[in-house]
């Protein structure tokens, strides 16, 4: 192939640039939460502080797990739809990603939108800001037509300011049912707060598992290795390296159910025995009874119906839907009205 003559693209280190939360922020922001949750009854942790570095890897680890189909079931439906995605929008394109972590499947779409574009550029949200240096270093080197803008905060946060500025069509990705994760009410006011951030026409594609067999799903959420156990407790974990906690993880048992009827797989991390638990950077003691739980995780599951509940109910038509061959996840392409 002869590539038409054209100026060098930029060099790496002018394609990449980081916006980073400050860091007595993150700790408070985290304190608080801690505080809060583990104060009320029943006992709760946010999900969102499971991906510290450990964490990430740990979380990476679980993509691996035969029994956690999820990752493989939307990257089967990105391989095979990438291109038709990028093509229901009209170009040229700009990406924002809520919760990108390794980015690997998000390789996919940029490859299919610098097809059909000389240039992209890419707006990763990430918590963590290690998993966000590492996937845009990578990927700045391996494009040398994308440009990466990076947020390492909260996605609310980064909504909210005045920092994410955007000038093209902006396809939105928030995959891996990371939406799961939100109770419906908060679910809705995160997607009517990204609707409200972009233009009429802009896309999102949403990444959902769908429902099923609960045998299927509570053995995605407990494999008998024990690597979403430990993604679990790294929680508590986290509170213990970074406030002085002084939680003994042997001391919980990790149980994931799913309930039909709410269409949710709930995570508990269940006290072994009673304890007292201080944890000495913010000055407070954590009573549990045996048997008590700390709820730290739900993972929303979805049919279509569920779907376009929650698209219309937030500012967005569902203009489209991919499922995988065996129809356990969806991708679908949500577009504001
Ligand atoms: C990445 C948030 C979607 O809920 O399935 C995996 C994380 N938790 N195993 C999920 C998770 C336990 C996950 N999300």
């Amino acid at each position: 192939m002869i590539l038409q003559q054209r100026e060098q693209p930029a060099p790496v280190a002018e394609r990449f640039y980081l916006y980073r939360a400050p860091e007595p922020d993150t700790v408070a922001w985290f304190a608080d939460d801690v505080r809060t949750g583990l104060l009320a009854s029943p006992k709760r942790l946010s999900p969102k502080y499971f991906y510290d570095d450990l964490g990430s890897a740990l979380f990476e680890a679980i993509c691996e797990l035969p029994e956690y189909y999820l990752t493989r079931a939307e990257t089967e439906i990105l391989e095979r739809h990438a291109n038709e995605m990028v093509a229901a929008l009209p170009g040229p394109i700009e990406l924002i990603e809520f919760g990108s972590g390794s980015a690997r499947k998000t390789r996919l779409l940029i490859g299919a939108a610098l097809e059909v574009q000389e240039e992209l550029d890419y707006h990763p949200i990430d918590i963590s800001p290690n998993a966000l240096i590492l996937s845009s270093t990578g990927l700045v080197a391996e494009y040398a037509r994308l440009t990466v803008k990076a947020f390492a905060s909260d996605y609310v946060e980064v909504l909210e300011s005045a920092r994410l500025r955007t000038s093209k069509r902006v396809l939105a990705l928030f995959l891996g049912s990371n939406v799961g994760n939100y109770e419906i009410p908060a679910a809705t006011r995160l997607l009517r707060a990204m609707s409200a951030s972009f233009k009429p026409g802009d896309g999102l594609l949403l990444g959902t598992d769908l429902k099923k067999d609960a045998a299927v799903l509570e053995r995605a959420y407990n494999d008998p290795t024990g690597v979403t156990a430990a993604f679990d407790k790294n929680v508590l974990g986290r509170i213990n390296r970074e406030l002085g906690g002084h939680f003994d993880l042997d001391a919980f048992e990790h149980v994931a159910r799913y309930d039909p009827r709410r269409g949710v797989v709930e995570s508990f991390l269940v006290a072994r025995r009673g304890m007292c638990v201080p944890i000495d950077d913010i000055g407070i003691e954590i009573a549990l009874q045996a048997a008590e739980t700390i709820h730290t995780e739900s993972s929303y599951k979805f049919d279509t119906g569920d779907i376009a509940a929650l698209a219309a109910a937030s500012g967005f038509r569902v203009e489209r839907t991919w499922t995988d061959a065996d129809r356990r996840f969806a991708v679908s392409l949500l577009v504001i009205v």
